[in-house]
């Protein structure tokens, strides 16, 4: 027997802390219960044994600890990557300007079918949002929508909605002037109404140059 060492130790707390002793109390409910506390002991044993023989030598649990940091890391980044790139998220320069998106960054806008009304923060070439937000977004015959220019909207606070931001497609928007935006987070983006469109905040201008 090699002798218990501390790398064993947290072997062991990793291991217990894994048992799903609550699926097997479970199991086990209404049963003898000095049966029950034999038949998990065993078990236990048995795991342990197994366990420490076979592929857990300090070696091989440091290298485990190693592949578990850099797939925590990478998961990281691919994290922020990915919730960030969503809905017009503005995270990066949006610069050469597509000829295809119409509509800038400041413009105040309606929704066409909606009624609701508000001024866009952000664009993207075509829609960046979850899979399943955009399959519940579009019936089949409006997905071709999904390959649009769509666009993040701060909607007018007295919307009878209640919603207070938006992604909309570039089809389901018309550009209306001399009417204000009334919204709480409208000073982060813009520092002024022009009366036709609003001004950007220099760190917006920055992400949307040509707007
Ligand atoms: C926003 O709501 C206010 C208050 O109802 C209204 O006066 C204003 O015209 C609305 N703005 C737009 C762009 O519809």
């Amino acid at each position: 027997m090699p002798t218990i060492n501390a790398i064993m130790i947290i072997q062991l707390c990793v291991l217990v802390a894994a048992f799903p002793a609550q699926y097997l109390l479970s199991q086990w409910y209404g049963a003898d219960s000095t049966q029950s506390l034999q038949l998990i002991e065993r078990w236990l044993i048995g795991y342990w044994n197994n366990f420490r023989w076979s592929y857990l030598g300090q070696n091989a649990w440091t290298r485990y600890l190693k592949h578990q940091m850099v797939k925590m890391r990478n998961w990281y980044n691919e994290g922020e990557e990915y919730i960030h790139a969503y809905f017009a998220e503005p995270t990066r320069i949006r610069s050469p300007r597509p000829e295809s998106v119409q509509f800038k960054v400041g413009m105040v806008i309606m929704h066409k079918q909606l009624g609701y009304s508000g001024v866009i923060i952000g664009w993207d070439v075509e829609a960046r949002a979850p899979e399943e937000w955009l399959k519940q977004k579009y019936p089949p015959e409006k997905q071709y929508l999904r390959k649009s220019p769509h666009y993040r909207i701060l909607v007018n606070k007295s919307n009878r909605i209640g919603i207070s931001t938006a992604y909309i497609a570039e089809e389901n928007l018309k550009v209306i002037t001399g009417y204000e935006v009334f919204h709480p987070d409208l000073k982060v983006y813009f520092s002024k109404y022009d009366g036709a469109k609003y001004i950007m905040q220099p760190w917006l201008k920055q992400i949307y140059p040509h707007d």
